[in-house]
């Protein structure tokens, strides 16, 4: 078994060992179809994919720690050479057996029958209900059939419950060849989002900018977009999820840029803001100035131990403070944070997870009362803004918002690992300090054009 395979093993028996006597069954995401019967690229369910490196749909990994003879199975599309020559080449059940370390495989056919020998020993049985709602009806009617046998049987799984329980946590904390590759997403669109900064020029089109970038995720081997980018100049950056990116962009414009790269299924985030004529106006620079000092505050609340929301809460007060220096806002700093006055103004939180998904698996609280202390391995988002939009409403008892304030949207996002003394921003690469953002890099020095 190489490298890579003895990594999904070793994920799996971290699981099995939590799963104890009960059986996880884990099902590959659907087709999704695009317009009638034109379907998309298929993009593995991540939990499927952590776990096996598996990458076709019809599938559904058993883990079955307490069976005696197979723990590992796995359930797949058998090899048909004529369905192979429409939609590609399957592994098969014997090379899933073989190549992808399964204790026994067998056609995803013989599911109804197979199954129930892995789940009528179990005590629960651990399975996320998702899209495929035929599946989960399967499930649901063996679990019923199962469940009725228990009382002359003697056993039998008496639960249903969600795997995140057990799966998310060890999702959370990344090993290095999920590192690895998210540092790959990351310098791709390192480079993607420099080279945007040398393009952006009055007269341009967004979807310009949005066209070189995703040109360069594929060139460099990437899978393309990890989300639909945001390429948001003027007023538009004030739309947190714009991705119409049609607008001409004019002199005087800030363009927010907010694009990511996936790379083996492993994503980069990240945001920058920058003035298209290369110099900030006095409220541009302004507001930039303070979500730059947010996000300097907010990273450096990144260290193991610290509760997740002091980075949130951290940004919230360099900008509800900034806010009131600059005149937007009126009143005590505490009482503005308490009765949350900064929200016309910085609408949502300051970061995620990432991983696997953009917005990446694991719990940010550990109760109804108790945030979750960072930990090493941990890599998270941290992208505070100010986005003043051209019609804000504030409360009476705020000040109107002047003209030349209006229609300005600023974020600035980097991805950041926890370390075990601290954090490391893994996206360094991509300059934000306000003197670099008003010199567009030279193109004999970021030398792009491949
Ligand atoms: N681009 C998605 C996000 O920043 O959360
Ligand atoms: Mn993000
Ligand atoms: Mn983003």
């Amino acid at each position: 078994m190489d490298g890579i395979q003895a990594e999904y093993r070793q994920r799996r028996e971290q699981l099995m060992a939590k799963l104890g006597g009960s059986t996880g069954i884990f099902r590959s995401a659907p087709m999704a179809v695009m317009h009638n019967d034109v379907e998309y690229n298929f993009r593995q369910d991540s939990d499927f994919f952590y776990l096996t490196g598996f990458n076709e749909p019809e599938a559904v990994v058993v883990l079955a720690p307490h069976h005696e003879e197979h723990q590992f199975i796995l359930f797949v599309r058998p090899k048909d050479s004529e369905q192979e020559t429409w939609t590609g080449y399957r592994v098969g059940v014997e090379a899933a057996q073989a190549e992808y370390g399964a204790d026994v495989a067998y056609p995803i056919t013989e599911l109804e029958e197979q199954l129930p020998q892995y789940l009528k020993a179990a005590d629960a049985i651990y399975y996320h209900l998702g899209r495929d709602r035929d599946f989960n009806q399967q499930i649901l009617t063996l679990w019923q059939r199962l469940v009725a046998e228990i009382a002359k049987a003697g056993i039998g799984p008496t639960a249903l419950i969600d795997p995140s329980v057990l799966l998310h946590p060890q999702r959370l904390i990344k090993s290095e060849t999920e590192l690895m590759r998210m540092r790959q997403a990351i310098a791709i669109t390192a480079e993607a989002h420099n080279l945007a900064r040398e393009l952006a020029t009055p007269g341009r089109y967004e979807y310009e900018i949005q066209a070189e970038m995703e040109r360069l995720f594929r060139l460099r081997g990437g899978l393309g977009p990890a989300y639909p980018s945001i390429v948001a100049s003027g007023a538009n950056a004030c739309i947190l999820h714009y991705t119409d990116n049609t607008r001409q962009m004019q002199a005087g414009d800030l363009l927010l840029i907010d694009a990511g790269c996936s790379y083996d299924y492993y994503n980069a985030d990240i945001t920058r803001t920058f003035p298209i004529s290369s110099r900030f106006s006095d409220p541009q620079r302004a507001l930039y100035e303070l979500v730059l000092e947010a996000q300097t505050q907010a990273i450096a609340q990144v260290k193991p131990g610290n509760p997740y929301h002091t980075i949130h809460d951290a940004a919230v007060r360099v900008i509800t403070t900034g806010l009131v220096d600059l005149g937007l806002l009126h009143g005590e700093v505490d009482t503005l944070i308490e009765e949350e006055q900064y929200k016309p103004f910085y609408m949502h939180r300051t970061g995620h997870w990432l991983g696997l998904d953009v917005h990446d698996v694991g719990a940010y609280k550990q109760d109804a009362e108790t945030w979750q202390p960072l930990q090493a391995g941990q890599v998270l988002t941290v992208e505070p803004g100010i986005y003043i939009s051209p019609d804000i409403q504030l409360p009476e008892e705020q000040p109107p918002v002047p003209e030349y304030w209006r229609g300005i949207g600023i974020r600035i996002e980097d991805d950041v690992l926890v370390t075990t003394t601290g954090s490391e921003v893994l996206t360094q690469a991509v300059p934000k300090a306000v003197a670099e953002m008003e010199q567009a890099p030279s193109p004999l020095v970021s030398g792009h054009r491949s």
